[in-house]
C-alpha cells in the first residue's frame, strides 16, 4: 500500500509511540526478584540477559534510525513509499525472548543467473554452478535470459532437467526516450531493465526471501554455496548490512593475504556474485533505476549507511572480457582477481564478529593501532618484517588517487567511496605486509565530491 509522505510520518510516529508503550508495559510486568535469592550464578545469567537485551534494543534503535532516514529521503524526493516498519529484525528486537538466528537449513537461496547473447559463457557458468552445488532444493538455479538470442536459448535449454527455471525477459525492444549520450550506453539500460524484471519474478512472483545474483561470465569457487548459506543469518539479523558479496575488488594475488577465512565489512557494494533479501527489494522495487543499477545501489540514497560482507579472496572470477563495458578494466584489472582455491567450511564457523557492534570495536582498533608510515618507507618495512601491519594515511581525493596508483589498486570512487572501503579503511597487502589505507584521523563520513 503506497502512502503519502504526511501519512507516512504520522504512521511512523504512531508506531513509535505504540512501541514505547509496549516496552514500558513489558518492563513493568517483570517481577522483582527477592534479593536474598540472587546467587552469583543467577546474577551473572541476569546480567548476560540484560546485556543481550541492550544490544537488541540498540539494534532496534539503529534500524529505526535507518527507517527514518529512508522516510526522510523519500519525503525529500516527494515519492510515495511503502511502510516497512514491521520488519523481522525489529520485531525480534522488542521481544524479550532471544530467538536463535535463522538456521542455514530452512532458507531456500535461489541462484539467479543473468544471460544475454553469450552461449559459451552461460554454459561455463552453469557447469561451474552445477559442479559445486550441494543441494538442488536449497539452491535452485534460475536462468533469466534477455536479448532474444537463439544460440543462447538452445544452450540454456540443454540444462532444462537440472535447472529450476528458464525465464525469458519479455521486452527485447529498444529502450525508449534515451538522449544521445544515453543511447551510446543503451546496454546498461537494457541490463537494468532485465534486472528489474527478473528480481520482480524472484520476489514478487516466486516469493523467495532472498536471492544470490550471478551473471553469465562468472566462475565460482567450490565453497561459494557454503559461503552464502553461512552469511545469510548475518544479513538477516544485522540491519546495518544490505548485501553479501563473493567479490574482492582488490583481490589480486600479490595484494591479498593467503587466508581463505578472512572476511570484511565493506561500504562499497562489490556486486559480482551477491546476495540480497526481499526486504531490500521492498525498498528498491518502485525506484529501480533505468540504467547503471550497480552504481545506483552504491549511492547513499540507496545504501543508507549500510555495508556488505566481502571476502579477502574472491569466490567468483569473471571471464567476461567481451561485455557491455567492452573490457574496460578487464585486461588491466579484473582478470587478475584470483578465485579462492582452499575451501572453507563456512557454516561451521562463528561469523558473529562481523556484526557491526563487535566489528567496529575490534577491527577499527586493530587498524588504528597499526603504526603510521609514509609510503616511501613501505618497501623497507615490508623487507624488514618487524611490523605485523602498518597504516598509510590519505587526506584528500588527490592523495588517495596517488596512493592507489602507486599500490596498483582500484582508484575510483562511487558516491565518494573507494572500492572495498569500510569507514574509509582499505586493507591491502604489500610484499607480504598488511597495509591499511586510512583517513588521517578517525573517519567521519564519505565525501561525495570525491569522484
Ligand atoms: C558491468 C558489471 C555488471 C553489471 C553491469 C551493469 C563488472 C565486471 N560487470 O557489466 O556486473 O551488471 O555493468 O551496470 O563490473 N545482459 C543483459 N542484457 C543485455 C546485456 C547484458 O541481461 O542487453 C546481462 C549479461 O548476460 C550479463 C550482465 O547483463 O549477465 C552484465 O553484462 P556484461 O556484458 O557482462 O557487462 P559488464 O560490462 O560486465
Ligand atoms: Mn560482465
Amino acid at each position: 500500500m503506497a502512502l503519502s509522505a504526511g501519512r507516512v510520518l504520522f504512521t511512523f510516529a504512531l508506531l513509535s509511540l505504540c512501541l514505547l508503550i509496549i516496552n514500558l508495559w513489558l518492563m513493568a510486568g517483570h517481577e522483582q526478584p527477592n534479593p536474598s535469592a540472587l546467587t552469583q550464578g543467577s546474577l551473572e545469567t541476569k546480567l548476560a540477559g540484560l546485556s543481550e537485551e541492550a544490544i537488541k534494543q540498540a539494534t532496534a534503535a539503529h534500524h529505526l534510525e535507518l527507517e527514518l532516514s529512508q522516510l526522510k529521503a523519500a519525503i525529500k524526493q516527494g515519492r510515495a513509499i511503502k511502510v516497512t516498519l514491521a520488519k523481522p529484525q525489529f520485531n525480534q528486537a522488542i521481544s524479550t525472548v532471544a530467538k536463535p538466528a535463522a538456521s542455514t537449513e530452512e532458507i531456500v537461496l535461489p541462484i539467479l543467473v543473468f544471460a544475454c547473447n553469450r552461449p559459451e559463457a552461460i554454459v561455463q557458468a552453469l557447469d561451474d554452478l552445477l559442479k559445486y552445488r550441494p543441494s538442488k532444493e536449497k539452491f535452485p538455479l534460475i536462468v533469466t535470459r534477455d536479448c532474444n538470442h537463439e544460440a543462447t536459448r538452445l544452450a540454456v535449454d540443454k540444462y532444462k532437467d537440472v535447472i529450476h527455471r528458464h525465464l525469458v525477459q519479455p521486452d527485447s525492444g529498444e529502450i525508449p526516450n534515451l538522449d544521445k549520450k544515453e543511447k551510446k550506453m543503451q546496454g546498461y539500460f537494457k541490463i537494468s531493465r532485465h534486472y528489474k524484471w527478473a528480481l520482480g519474478q524472484i520476489f514478487d512472483v516466486m516469493k523467495y526471501k532472498a536471492v544470490i545474483v550471478m551473471e553469465d561470465d562468472l566462475n565460482i569457487a567450490s565453497d561459494f554455496y557454503e559461503y552464502f548459506a553461512a552469511t545469510y543469518p548475518l544479513l538477516k539479523t544485522d540491519p546495518t548490512l544490505y548485501c553479501v558479496s563473493a567479490w574482492n575488488d582488490n583481490g589480486k594475488a600479490s595484494q591479498i593475504e593467503d587466508n581463505p577465512e578472512l572476511l570484511y565489512r565493506s561500504d562499497f557494494f562489490p556486486g559480482l556474485g551477491w546476495m540480497m533479501l526481499d526486504t531490500l527489494w521492498d525498498e528498491y522495487r518502485d525506484v529501480w533505476p533505468r540504467g547503471f543499477w550497480d552504481d545506483w545501489i552504491r549511492q547513499e540514497d540507496q545504501r543508507h549507511g549500510r555495508s556488505c560482507i566481502r571476502p579477502e579472496i574472491s569466490r567468483t572470477h569473471t571471464f567476461g572480457e567481451k561485455g557491455v563495458s567492452l573490457g574496460l578494466f578487464y585486461k588491466t584489472h579484473l582478470k587478475f582477481i584470483v578465485l579462492n582455491e582452499k575451501p572453507v567450511e563456512w557454516t561451521k564457523m562463528d561469523l558473529s564478529y562481523l556484526k557491526k557492534e563487535k566489528y567496529d570495536e575490534s577491527y577499527t582498533i586493530a587498524v588504528y593501532n597499526s603504526p603510521i608510515i609514509p609510503l616511501s618507507d613501505l618497501k623497507k618495512a615490508a623487507e624488514e618484517k618487524t611490523l605485523s601491519s602498518v597504516r598509510i594515511t590519505y587526506d584528500s581525493k588527490v592523495t588517495f588517487k596517488a596512493l592507489a596508483k602507486q599500490l596498483n589498486i582500484m582508484n575510483d570512487f562511487k558516491d565518494g567511496i573507494p572500492r572495498t572501503a569500510y569507514r574509509g579503511i582499505l586493507p591491502i597487502v604489500y610484499n607480504g605486509l598488511r597495509v591499511y589505507l586510512t583517513p588521517e584521523s578517525e573517519w567521519k563520513k564519505y565525501d561525495p565530491s570525491w569522484t
